[in-house]
């Protein structure tokens, strides 16, 4: 008996509707979300604390003290225990330099790439419900020791296989074992030994490539005029023209721990170098973690990574080098409902040095190279991973593939029904009794979609509310899925916001599926993690009002934006409660 058997995973809340005008925020009746922490704000550096200034003027020193842009995954850890005070980390992915700059992107200078690179990264911000209320009121702890950020230029320190590899050493670091900063940091997960786990995503889009980029480079997407950023006109290490090694020095996932604001983040490079999406983790039979990645770009593949030695008693201090020893593994999902994790270790099959990997942190630098040779599946976009923590099955969305079946490239395969992918899918692993087997069950949980669209395609099979393009997801302590979605585009007309929305995935003949939240217009939903009592559901509003426009040049009004009308719009994190102080979703 699970502690939440007295509820199990039921559903009470309304379902909201997505016809006809909507406000800006929408969560079911008896529900609040309350803003508590939005791009700008500080995040409590005692005695440095700068106002957000609504012109966006302020400097990168500042930007540094303050909420970057763009949050994205979260996860809280309580303080003393606590469902209603605690840490919460998250990443802000990548930055709109539109909003970012009082002029926009109208210039291009030192200043504004060092404010950009300042906006990137991760906060960690003590939050805590006021006391006395049945309802949580929650608001971020200001000052607070533990308040910190960590941007595009924090200290990191390299460890596992790739530390110190002759393909991580720059002019800058010839040891090969310190690389400044992390970025484009998507979804995340939390380590059972209380430590944050960020994951660097779409970080090839920041480098300078060469005019003709090498097959290495190739094989990771760099090709000329691929570079978004413009970071290298003033920060040279991007410039892979000059500096082609600190390419490798990203891809990671990165591990944090949340309750020193001193201690230097790792980058883990046992866990492989990939487009990380996120790290959802959970302990194998006999103690061990297990933590499963999705690398999402059309194609590519999904990741597990178990440990060697077992999870010890005593946080962070007792398995320090516990992501450093341990078996990387690719996904084959075969035809017949089954499939196997291959491990991806050096001399192992193909994995040797007439193939190109001199050694194992050559294969996990060059991860998607090898996972070529073991013929893994190459999937739709997987995002975040989950872990159902009462009966172990692991979840995966898959978000969209508007690419696949085109001429060249893989059709539908059982994995992949539809061709192309309009609306995205979600599949669901078992693993036996242990999440360190080798071999797995699998099926199709839901495909995604309108069963209103006029594309047979995008008609999907959800009972319940309509959706597309999941991103997010959570299987909450109770065992309810949360669902966000990242979508717009062929098979969406009728789905105009992005939406979280709420199932039990253990239901007979199949998830009925309820909307919970409508976010504001532009913004994708993601980020959800719930405390540990249920009873407050943290979620990120991310790029609210983006438009493909810069927003902020001159004239431009901010009219509709969200949070605040009037000033240029923010991503957000809100904390939902139910105003009875209830279990949410119940
Ligand atoms: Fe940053 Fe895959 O979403
Ligand atoms: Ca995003
Ligand atoms: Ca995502
Ligand atoms: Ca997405």
């Amino acid at each position: 008996r699970h502690p939440w058997s007295a509820v199990g995973r039921r559903l009470g809340f309304t379902p909201l509707s997505m016809a006809g005008p909507m406000p800006a925020l929408l969560v079911p009746p008896g529900y609040t979300a309350r803003v508590i922490y939005r791009w700008g704000d500080p995040v409590g550096v005692p005695g440095r604390m700068p106002a957000f200034k609504a012109d966006a003027s302020n400097s990168a020193a500042e930007q540094a003290l303050q909420a970057g842009m763009h949050h994205d995954g979260m996860a809280y850890f309580p303080l003393a225990g606590s469902a209603r005070h605690g840490l919460l980390a998250m990443n802000h992915e990548y930055t709109d330099e539109g909003l970012l700059h009082p002029d926009g992107r109208s210039t291009w200078t030192a200043a504004k790439v060092a404010k950009s690179m300042a906006a990137h990264g991760v906060s960690i911000v003590e939050v805590a419900a006021a006391t006395g209320r049945q309802a949580p009121a929650w608001a971020v702890v200001r000052p607070s020791r533990l308040a910190r950020r960590i941007t595009a230029s924090t200290p990191m320190q390299v460890a596992g296989p790739a530390a110190g590899h002759r393909l991580l050493r720059t002019a800058a670091d010839p040891a090969g074992t310190r690389v400044l900063g992390t970025f484009g940091n998507c979804a995340s997960g939390a380590t059972p030994w209380g430590t944050y786990l960020t994951c660097e995503e779409n970080f090839q889009f920041y480098f300078e490539p060469p005019e003709q980029p090498d097959a290495d480079q190739q094989r990771w997407g760099l090709k000329k005029g691929g570079n978004w950023m413009r970071w290298h006109e003033h920060e040279e290490r991007f410039d892979l023209r000059r500096h082609p090694n600190e390419f490798h020095r990203f891809g990671w996932v990165v591990e944090i721990d949340p309750a020193d604001p001193d201690a230097m983040p790792v980058k883990r490079t046992a866990l492989g170098r990939a487009v990380h999406e996120g790290a959802a983790s959970a302990l194998t039979r006999d103690g061990r973690v297990a933590i499963f990645m999705g690398e999402d770009a059309r194609f590519e593949y999904i990741y597990k990574f178990v440990s060697r030695d077992a999870v010890r008693p005593g946080g962070l201090a007792a398995n320090r080098e516990l992501l450093d020893h341990g078996t990387l593994y690719v996904a084959r999902f075969d035809a017949d409902g089954t499939g196997r994790w291959l491990p991806l270790v050096h001399g192992q099959g193909p994995l040797t040095v007439a193939n190109g990997f001199a050694d194992q942190g050559e294969v996990v630098i060059k991860t998607r190279q090898a996972s070529d040779l073991l013929g893994a599946t190459k999937m739709d976009r997987p995002e975040w991973t989950s872990i159902d923590p009462l009966n172990g099955e692991v979840y995966v969305t898959l978000t969209n593939n508007s690419a696949r079946g085109q001429a060249g490239l893989p059709g539908a395969d059982a994995a992949h029904p539809r061709a192309p992918n309009l609306m995205g899918h979600i599949l669901r692993w078992r693993h036996g009794a242990d999440l360190a087997a080798e071999r797995f069950d699998w099926d199709l949980f839901v495909l995604a979609g309108d069963a209103q669209s006029p594309q047979p395609l995008a008609r999907g099979n959800v009972q319940g509310d309509a959706f597309g393009s999941p991103d997010g997801l959570l299987i909450d302590p109770r065992g309810v899925m949360w669902i966000c979605t990242d979508g717009g585009g062929p098979g969406h007309e009728q789905l105009p916001r992005n939406q979280l929305l709420a199932c039990d995935p253990t239901l007979e003949g199949g998830p009925r599926i309820r909307r919970f939240l409508i976010g504001p217009n532009g913004c994708e939903v993601t980020g959800p993690v719930m405390a540990p009592d249920c009873r407050t559901l943290f979620v990120n509003l991310q790029h609210p009002g983006e438009t493909d426009d810069e927003h902020s040049l001159p004239g431009v009004t901010f009219g509709g934006a969200w949070p605040e009308p009037g000033v240029r719009p923010r991503s957000a994190t809100v904390a939902i409660t139910k105003d009875d102080g209830g279990i949410i979703g119940l």
